[in-house]
């Protein structure tokens, strides 16, 4: 059984092929893939270069591979062709079974973030591979990663009530080793550990910090001209208000309890990714 990682040189590949072997697979049996080989030098297990834009890579990555986990790259824009470069190369393998990492509510989300996942999720269907998807909500590390300027400037956004669900990136990379290794029962998964609204956020982090933290509700418009202002390119910017528009129309909603179910525990709550 060889068991492949795409993306093992960002932090969910690393975090998965971590999960893996402290599941027991052994190291023999695991290879990462990614461009800067360095990054994921210290696993312990083998590691191979693949450009997703280039098929003799991929057909070398994923020789003799068994089991893949196919992590969404970060292209975006480039992602739809690129990873069904990737799903072409799965199939020329024959590889037993692909769990992708695709985004919660694929089908139905109004975000255009969502779209190359639903092109993936499509040719993955059509390859006749035996596929499971593994649908992530955000993860808390969006939120956490920007504390210092929550603490500046409180909390803005144009995602209004919107509900957001979350859950810990190593969390959702903990699901993806179990889904891989077992017997998945599901081809599907709907994932997220809790439910919040941006002023619930505000509110998490000013009772983290023990300091006042404001929730600035912005229109779409102010959002987008506030992000422009702070040096964000204006693709960019459109980018990011985009997925708060999303999240106000109600794509990031979920009441699955998939996360917990893969687990086997309760996922690691928000205020405790705070807390750390
Ligand atoms: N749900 C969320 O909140 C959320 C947030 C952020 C990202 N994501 C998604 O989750 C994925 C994994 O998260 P992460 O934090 O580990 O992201 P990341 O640090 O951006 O890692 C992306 C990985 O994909 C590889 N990659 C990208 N383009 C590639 C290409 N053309 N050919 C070969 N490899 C390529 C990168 O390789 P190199 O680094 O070696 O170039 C890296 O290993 C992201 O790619 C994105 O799709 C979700």
């Amino acid at each position: 059984m060889t068991y492949v990682v795409t993306g093992a040189t960002g932090p969910f590949g690393r975090l998965a092929i971590q999960s893996l072997l402290r599941r027991g697979v052994p190291a023999g049996q695991i290879r990462g893939l990614g461009r800067q080989l360095d990054k994921a030098a210290d696993l312990g297990v083998e590691i191979r270069h693949v450009e997703y834009e280039d098929p003799e890579s991929l057909r070398h990555a994923f020789e003799g591979a068994s089991r893949v986990l196919f992590v969404s790259g970060s292209e975006v824009g480039r992602r739809a062709e690129q990873h069904a470069n990737v799903v072409a190369a799965l199939v020329e393998a024959g590889v037993e079974l692909v769990a992708y990492t695709s985004i919660l509510n694929a089908p139905a989300s109004a975000m255009a973030l969502a779209e190359e996942h639903r092109a993936t999720e499509k040719v993955l269907t059509e390859s006749g591979l035996r596929t499971v998807f593994l649908r992530n909500g955000w993860y808390y590390e969006v939120y956490t990663a920007q504390l210092a300027t929550y603490l500046e400037h409180g909390v803005a956004g144009a995602a209004g009530d919107g509900l957001i669900s979350a859950a810990a990136r190593a969390d959702y990379a903990e699901a993806a080793a179990v889904a891989l290794t077992g017997e998945a029962e599901q081809d599907v998964y709907e994932l997220a550990a809790e439910v919040f609204t941006l002023a619930t956020l505000a509110e998490e982090v000013a009772k983290a910090s023990g300091q006042p933290v404001e929730y600035v509700p912005l229109t779409p418009e102010r959002y987008r001209e506030v992000l422009i202002a702070n040096g964000l390119p204006e693709g960019i910017a459109d980018f990011v208000v985009d997925i708060d528009r999303g999240i106000a129309a109600g794509s990031l909603e979920t009441t699955s309890e998939d996360l917990a179910k893969l687990l086997g525990r309760p996922p690691v709550t928000l205020r405790e990714a705070l807390a750390q």
